[in-house]
């Protein structure tokens, strides 16, 4: 379009589009399997996961995960708080550009911390263009709904993308009391389904549904047209989301229910560090196929005179890695 850019290059070649991700809706009934995402040529379900860093974002999108998550939760996963409550804008925006390094095909989301979006639709504009402009992201998530479907209206009137989160929204739990599962009242249940379409209507393009009953999240996913991506939701959603490090098995404590631990990298870090340790304190690390090649026999020393020639002599770069 501009410059020497033909048209289709306007986005990055192999990206997921935001588009594309808006026509994984699926069709059907939950439950019913074969209208659901199983049947050849269908949509398939949404595959999401957090990454904090450049490392795990190269790992996660050769995995083929369709959307990454910045979330705030790394104020919990990465800086070990209680809550999501502290973190900062600038702290969203440092680690959405480590991990937009590491994205080659999945489409990168950034969420909005606490307070840089609930003052006023103005400060959620600009709060979201800060993380698309600095951080490198691709689309903004923040928390709530009716009250803040116009914050969400203004930002996609910029021409960001958004995805919503309802249900269980942590920024809120002092709040809610607690993180605790939504939605379980007849009222509470009406509220968050009119959140959902509240947010459906202003241009979310997605919504995360968060630790609410099973048949809660099948209602709202038949019920609004754009994708619902579920986290405690059961597998009615549209798509599925997790926190990377709970998928992996690398936290210590307490994790809730729904975090399905994929495997046990906690105990296989663990136990490489141990071995680490164990090989260092007994000498046998470093071996000699970790060692550079040796010098041999040193040359006499040089007279003061021939130093700056012994300088020009040197190789301009040493291969640190062979
Ligand atoms: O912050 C986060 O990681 C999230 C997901 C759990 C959906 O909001």
């Amino acid at each position: 379009m501009y410059g020497r850019a033909k048209p289709s290059e306007g986005r990055v070649p192999g990206k997921i589009t935001v588009p594309q991700l808006r026509a994984r809706k699926l069709q059907g009934t939950p439950g019913e399997g074969a209208s659901r995402g199983h049947g050849p040529g269908e949509p398939r379900r949404i595959a999401m996961v957090t990454a904090y860093d450049y490392t795990m974002a190269t790992l996660v999108d050769e995995a083929g995960v369709d959307m990454v998550l910045v979330g705030d939760s790394l104020g919990m996963v990465v800086q070990g708080l209680a809550n999501t409550i502290p973190v900062s804008l600038d702290e969203m925006i440092y680690h959405c550009r480590a991990v937009a390094r590491g994205l080659r095909r999945a489409h990168l989301v950034g969420d909005l911390p606490f307070m840089s979006y609930q003052v006023s639709p103005a400060q959620a504009v600009e709060s979201s263009g800060k993380l698309m402009k600095e951080g490198s992201c691709e689309s903004v998530k923040l928390e709530g709904g009716v009250e803040v479907a116009e914050h969400v209206h203004r930002i996609v009137r910029a021409g960001i993308p958004v995805v919503g989160h309802v249900g269980l929204t942590p920024q809120s739990v002092h709040a809610l009391g607690g993180f605790k599962v939504q939605g379980r009242s007849a009222g509470q249940a009406d509220k968050l389904l009119s959140d959902a379409r509240a947010l459906e209507e202003a241009g979310a393009f997605a919504l995360v549904l968060e630790a609410i009953p099973p048949d809660l999240a099948e209602e709202v996913t038949r019920e609004i047209g754009i994708p619902t991506i579920g986290i405690g939701a059961g597998a009615g959603c549209d798509g599925q989301v997790l926190v990377c490090t709970d998928l992996l098995g690398m936290v210590r404590g307490h994790t809730p229910r729904f975090a399905k631990r994929f495997t046990e990298l906690g105990d296989a870090i663990v136990g490489a560090v141990q071995t680490y340790v164990t090989e260092v304190q007994a000498g046998t690390f470093p071996g000699p196929e970790h060692a550079y090649k040796a010098n041999g026999a040193r040359p006499p020393p040089r007279a003061a005179d021939d130093e700056s020639a012994a300088l020009l002599d040197a190789p301009m770069a040493l291969d640190l890695w062979h």
